[in-house]
């Protein structure tokens, strides 16, 4: 049994131009929001979903990317809509959001 149902892992890498990173296509700001959701919903603890931050999962170029444990299903994100739907198929409902899936 997983200490947390869902842990959600967003790369907060960044790297100098031109190189690729997840940084530069506001995962700070991401991260953030998914955070402050998940907790808003109710859905932050033991047992259920934890968010954190990552260095590199080394996908830059797919990025930005998040990866849920423990499916190990990676996404990649584009905006805030895209957070509440992988926080409301994935995270409650248990469904892979497949268009957003890397
Ligand atoms: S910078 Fe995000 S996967 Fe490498």
């Amino acid at each position: 049994m997983s200490y947390y149902k869902h842990h959600v892992f967003f790369c907060q890498n960044q790297r100098e131009a031109p190189e690729a990173c997840c940084a530069n296509h506001g995962a700070a700001a991401m991260r953030d929001y998914c955070k402050g959701r998940v907790k808003a919903l109710g859905l932050a603890g033991e047992g259920k979903v934890r968010v954190n931050q990552a260095g590199c999962l080394d996908r830059c170029e797919e990025g930005p990317v998040l990866v849920v444990y423990p499916e190990a299903t990676w996404y990649t994100y584009v905006d805030k809509a895209d957070i509440d739907e992988i926080i409301e198929e994935h995270l409650v409902n248990g469904r892979v959001v497949e268009r957003l899936r890397i």
